[in-house]
């Protein structure tokens, strides 16, 4: 059984906007997958009905709602609590106990390369360090289903592919099953060991496409005839299923 499992999902809402229509999905640890398709498809809807936040119309979802992290493209931090105390959130509404809390922050710190950082307030950070304390938040949970919605979308194509390496390392290291929305082909590729494509509202995921790259994968795989053909296979997919 796969650790987040979506069987079926059709969500029509109450407006009777037809978001999602019949879409299957299984993620497990150690597979991180990319979602991608046009604006307004319903893939933000498609990761808030896998978290358990939004019940679907028709469908069914197994997961465990305890485990499941999920990384907004905004990182919304509390501008009057510092980088520590941001991380710490979460955890602190999770009641983990506060020697726990703060041995896990400084470790989770460390690996976002933010524990210099630790004792500044949001406003003196800059966009990566914010969506960097805003995945820290999310790792302190430990989850087992990462949810990821366009997590890097505001940030220049340098900091972009940095987080991109930073994310898979995260990811390699603990193991958790990653779902990845993305406006960017490159990105999605590059990160993934599958792409999804989901089709023009309502949005129905079409037959996965498998990234065959082994992991850790070097940033130089973006510029190899390899990563191009997977790159147009997807683009020629999202043509198809907006067409
Ligand atoms: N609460 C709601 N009530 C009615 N319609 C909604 C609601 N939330 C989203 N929608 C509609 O559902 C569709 C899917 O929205 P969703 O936010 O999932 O798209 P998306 O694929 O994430 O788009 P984007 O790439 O722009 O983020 C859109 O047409 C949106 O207007
Ligand atoms: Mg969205």
């Amino acid at each position: 059984m796969s650790d987040l499992s979506l069987r079926g999902i059709s969500l029509t809402f109450p407006d009777g906007t037809e978001a999602i229509a019949n879409a299957d999905l299984d993620v497990s640890r150690g597979e991180f997958v990319s979602l991608v398709g046009p604006s307004g498809c319903g893939k933000s809807t498609l990761l808030r009905v896998a978290s358990g936040l939004l019940d679907p119309t028709n469908g069914s979802v197994s997961v465990d709602a305890s485990s499941v992290g999920y990384v907004f493209q905004d990182p919304t931090l509390l501008p009057w609590r510092t980088t520590r105390r941001n991380v710490e959130l979460l955890a602190e509404l999770r009641n983990v106990v506060p020697a726990i809390r703060r041995e896990r922050a400084e470790r989770i710190l460390a690996t976002v390369g933010l524990t210099e950082f630790a004792d500044h307030f949001p406003r003196t950070l800059s966009g990566g360090m914010k969506m960097r304390a805003s995945l820290a938040r999310t790792l302190m949970l430990e989850p087992t289903v990462c949810l990821f919605d366009e997590p890097f979308g505001a940030l220049d194509e340098m900091s972009r592919e940095r987080l991109n390496g930073e994310l898979i390392e995260i990811f390699l290291a603990r193991n958790f099953a990653g779902v990845f929305v993305t406006h960017s082909i490159g990105e999605a590729v590059f990160m993934s060991s599958r792409v999804h494509v989901m089709t023009s509202r309502p949005g129905r995921l079409l037959e996965p496409i498998e990234v065959p790259f082994a992991y850790p994968r070097s940033p130089e795989i973006r510029f190899t005839p390899e990563f191009a053909a997977i790159c147009g296979r997807v683009a020629r997919a999202l043509r198809e299923a907006t067409s």
